[in-house]
């Protein structure tokens, strides 16, 4: 067995040990950036073989709590790809605006700086009242972020021109509390958020959704796994509902493409036919 081969190995039975174990799923992540993410974590602890980490990530907990920071990548941003926000804002929601009860599911929000941003676009435009929005990500660290709504000020000059870009109406400033080196987002915005612990991979539907978020989340997984997460989208929207996916991703040659119209191609966004 050549030293590659045998070094997947490795990988896949520390993936596997993972998810016996844990319940946390990478077995169909894609495995170059997971290969590279593992070494790096091994570089960085000082560990020399995969087969020293499985031991070490089986039975400490803060080696394994440190090991998932290190697999799940939650890189986010507010009004990430103002452009989409823009093109959610002049297609989007005059659809949204005819039900009298809007459901927004934000699949794989991180920290949740994506979710703010759409509840302050919501609030703008008259609907964050009448909307209820789940947030949910399998990584507890980054979902804890996410129900305080505390982000670091020194982003907040990339957030605001993202605000901006987003064709935001007011100032990003009047949606949070500044404390120290810290923002607050304002209660009033996260008085409709449900945040909650869900694995896309093995967790069950949301029903009856009226738009999904799930940016920048299935570029890491594999052909299989993305067409088993499209597949729970498809049973969670409604008809007519609309999927936004991240800037690298698309619905192109999924299993669920013939069932959708391309919205916006380059901002990704789509909705369900019928
Ligand atoms: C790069 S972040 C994207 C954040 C945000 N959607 C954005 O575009 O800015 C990817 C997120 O997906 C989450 N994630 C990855 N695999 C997941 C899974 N199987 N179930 C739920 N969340 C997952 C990660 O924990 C991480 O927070």
């Amino acid at each position: 067995m050549s030293d590659s081969k045998l070094e997947e190995l490795e990988i896949r039975l520390l993936l596997e040990a993972v998810f016996e174990k844990y319940g946390y799923d990478f077995r169909d992540y894609a495995m170059a950036s997971v290969r590279r993410r593992i070494l790096s974590f091994m570089e960085i602890h000082k560990i020399e073989k995969i087969s020293e980490l499985i031991p070490l990530v089986l039975h400490n907990k803060k080696t394994f709590n440190l090991f998932i920071k290190r697999l799940s990548i939650t890189v986010t941003e507010m009004f990430r790809d103002p452009f989409v926000y823009k093109f959610i804002r002049e297609n989007v929601i005059d659809i949204l605006r005819t039900y009298p009860f809007i459901k927004v599911w934000h699949a794989g929000c991180a920290s949740g700086e994506e979710v703010y941003s759409l509840a302050i676009l919501l609030k703008e435009e008259g609907l964050l009242e009448r909307t209820q929005i789940y947030a949910t990500d399998f990584n507890n660290i980054a979902l804890n972020k996410a129900k305080e709504g505390i982000f670091d000020i020194k982003n907040i000059k990339k957030y605001s021109v993202n605000y901006r870009d987003a064709g935001g109406k007011d100032s990003l400033s009047s949606y949070y509390h500044s404390k120290y080196d810290s923002v607050m987002m304002n209660n009033e915005l996260k008085k409709n958020i449900t945040f909650a612990n869900h694995n896309l991979i093995t967790d069950t539907v949301f029903g009856e959704m009226h738009l999904i978020f799930c940016r920048n989340v299935m570029i890491y997984f594999n052909k299989e796994l993305q067409g088993k997460v499209f597949d729970l989208f498809d049973k969670s929207l409604i008809p007519r509902g609309f999927l936004c996916l991240g800037s690298k991703e698309s619905l192109k040659f999924s299993t669920i493409e013939e069932k959708y119209n391309t919205l916006g191609l380059k901002e990704r966004v789509y909705q369900k036919l019928s």
